[in-house]
C-alpha cells in the first residue's frame, strides 16, 4: 500500500492537475480533500484538455476510483457541469466518484458575500475567485453550514431558512438583494436529486482500502502558500492545503501520508493579491511574456516571478515533502542568464520566509543567484542525460537546496511530456 499527496510548494498552478494525472496510473483511489472550485487543474491526455475544478484529476486512469471528501466544499453546479464534461469526453465516472455526505455546500448567499466583502475590503482585498469559498468554510466553523447529509431529512429546508434569514440581513445592508427561500429551494433539491447516486460515506471505502494495501493518492488543491495558517495571511485560501488536511479532509490517519510529492514550478506565479517577492514587473520584458500564464479558473492574468528556493525548501520542510515533481522547465529555454533566490535577509541578517508575515515579506532584500541558461528546445527530451547541462544544474542547484529528490521534471503541459529518474 501507499499513500501519496501531491502538494503544490508554491502559490498554486505548480500543474498538480498534470502530475495526478500520471501518478495515477498506480491508485486504486484519488481523493481531493481540501477547497472548492477555486482550484483549476489543467490535464492533457489521450482524452483531451481539461480544466478541472472538483473531481480529482487522476480520473482519467481506468482502475482509479475518485473520491470528494468531507474538507472539500462543493458548488453542485460546478460539479454536475464537470461529471458531463467527463462523461461526453468517453471517461465514464458512474459507480466510480464518490462525493463525502460531510462536505459542505456553496450556496448562492457564499458567492455573494465573497463579492461584498472583497468590494467592501477595496484596495486591501484578497482577489479571491469570488467562488464563495470564504464564507462557505466560515459557516462550516461557525456550525452554519449546509452538508448533503441535511438533504436525507428536512433538515436541509430548516437550516436554509434560518441561514437566509441571517444572509439576507448582511446582503441587504451592503447594498444587494434579497435572495428567496423558494428558488434556492427548489434549485438545491433538483441538485441533490442528481448527484445522490455519487454521495456515500467514505469512512468504509478508505478504512478497508487501508486495510487491503490498495494505493492512495491525495491531489491537495491550492499551495502550501495559500494555506490558512502557513501561508501570507490574510493573502490566503480559506482551507488547510500542508498534507495534515487530507487527515481530517479525507478521514486518514496520519501515519499513512508518509510519501508527499511537491509539485514545482521552474518559477513562481501567484493569481490574487499578496507578496511575491521575486515578482518581475517589467511588463515589457522578454522574460516576463515567457513565464505568463492565465488562470485556470478565473482567466485573470498570472503574477510571475523568478524561482524562490526559500520558499520551496519551506514548504519541503512544513510538508515534509519526500520528492519534488519539477514543471515547466521547458519554459525557461532560451534564457542566457536565470535569477533565483536563494535566501532572504533584513537588515543585513538572514530569516526565514517564517520569520516574517506578509506585509515583511514585501520589504525583505533578495538574494539573488544568476546562473546559465540554456537555449535548446527540450520539449522532446525524455531522459535526465538528454538535458543541456545548464539544465540539469539547474536542477540539482534545486535538489540541493529542498534536500530531496527532483523525480520526475516537466517539459511540456502534456501526460507524456514528462521526464521519470
Ligand atoms: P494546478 O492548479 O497546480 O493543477 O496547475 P494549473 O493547471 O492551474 O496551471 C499549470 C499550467 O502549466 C497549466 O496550463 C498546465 O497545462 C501547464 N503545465 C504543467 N506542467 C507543465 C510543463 O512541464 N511544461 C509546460 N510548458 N506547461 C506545463
Ligand atoms: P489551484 O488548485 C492559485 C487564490 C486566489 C486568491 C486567494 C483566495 O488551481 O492551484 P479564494 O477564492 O480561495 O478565497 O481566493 O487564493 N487561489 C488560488 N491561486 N491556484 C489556486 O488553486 C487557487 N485557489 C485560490 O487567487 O488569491
Ligand atoms: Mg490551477
Amino acid at each position: 500500500m501507499t499513500v501519496i499527496a501531491v502538494i503544490g510548494s508554491q502559490w498554486g498552478d505548480e500543474g498538480k492537475g498534470k502530475a495526478v494525472d500520471f501518478l495515477a496510473e498506480h491508485a486504486d483511489y484519488v481523493a481531493r480533500f481540501n477547497g472548492g472550485n477555486n482550484a483549476g487543474h489543467t490535464v492533457i491526455n489521450e482524452f483531451g484538455t481539461f480544466k478541472i475544478h472538483l473531481v480529482p484529476s487522476g480520473i482519467f486512469a481506468q482502475n482509479t476510483t475518485g473520491l470528494i471528501g468531507g474538507g472539500v466544499v462543493i458548488d453542485p453546479q460546478v460539479l454536475l457541469e464537470e461529471i458531463e464534461m467527463l462523461n461526453k469526453a468517453g471517461v465514464n465516472v458512474n459507480g466510480r466518484l464518490w462525493i463525502s455526505p460531510r462536505s459542505h455546500i456553496i450556496m448562492p448567499y457564499h458567492k455573494i458575500l465573497d463579492g461584498l466583502y472583497e468590494e467592501a475590503k477595496g484596495a486591501g482585498a484578497t482577489g479571491t475567485t469570488r467562488r464563495g469559498i470564504g464564507p462557505v468554510f466560515a459557516d462550516k466553523v461557525s456550525y452554519n453550514g449546509i452538508r448533503w447529509t441535511d438533504f436525507t431529512s428536512d433538515m436541509f429546508e430548516k437550516r436554509l431558512e434560518v441561514q437566509l434569514n441571517l444572509k439576507n440581513k448582511i446582503i441587504v445592508a451592503l447594498g444587494g438583494e434579497a435572495l428567496s427561500y423558494e428558488g434556492i429551494r427548489a434549485e438545491y433539491r433538483g441538485y441533490y436529486a442528481k448527484l445522490k447516486p455519487y454521495i456515500r460515506e467514505l469512512f468504509s471505502i478508505v478504512q478497508d482500502g487501508l486495510k487491503a494495501g490498495k494505493n492512495f493518492l491525495l491531489e491537495q488543491a491550492m499551495g502550501t502558500f495559500l494555506d490558512t495558517d502557513w501561508g501570507t495571511y490574510p493573502f490566503v485560501t480559506a482551507s488547510t492545503t500542508i498534507p495534515s488536511a487530507a487527515s481530517a479532509g479525507l478521514g486518514i490517519p496520519p501515519k499513512y501520508i508518509a510519501n508527499v510529492v511537491g509539485v514545482t514550478k521552474a518559477y513562481t506565479t501567484r493569481v490574487g493579491a499578496g507578496p511575491l517577492p521575486t515578482e518581475i514587473l517589467d511588463f515589457d520584458s522578454d522574460v516576463y511574456k515567457k513565464f505568463g500564464e492565465v488562470a485556470a479558473t478565473t482567466g485573470r492574468v498570472r503574477r510571475v516571478g523568478w524561482l524562490d528556493l526559500e520558499i520551496v525548501r519551506t514548504a519541503a520542510e512544513l510538508s515534509g515533502m519526500t520528492e519534488i515533481c519539477l514543471t515547466k522547465l521547458d519554459v525557461l529555454s532560451g534564457l542566457e542568464e536565470i535569477q533565483v533566490c536563494v535566501g532572504y535577509k533584513l537588515n543585513g541578517k538572514e530569516v526565514r520566509y517564517a520569520d516574517v508575515d506578509a506585509y515583511g515579506l514585501d520589504k525583505v532584500e533578495l538574494v539573488y543567484r544568476r546562473v546559465k541558461g540554456w537555449n535548446e528546445d527540450i520539449s522532446r527530451t525524455r531522459t535526465f542525460e538528454g538535458l543541456p547541462a545548464n539544465a540539469q544544474n539547474y536542477v540539482k542547484m534545486i535538489e540541493e537546496a529542498a534536500g530531496i529528490p527532483v523525480k520526475w521534471i516537466g517539459v511540456g503541459p502534456e501526460r507524456e511530456a514528462t521526464i521519470r529518474r
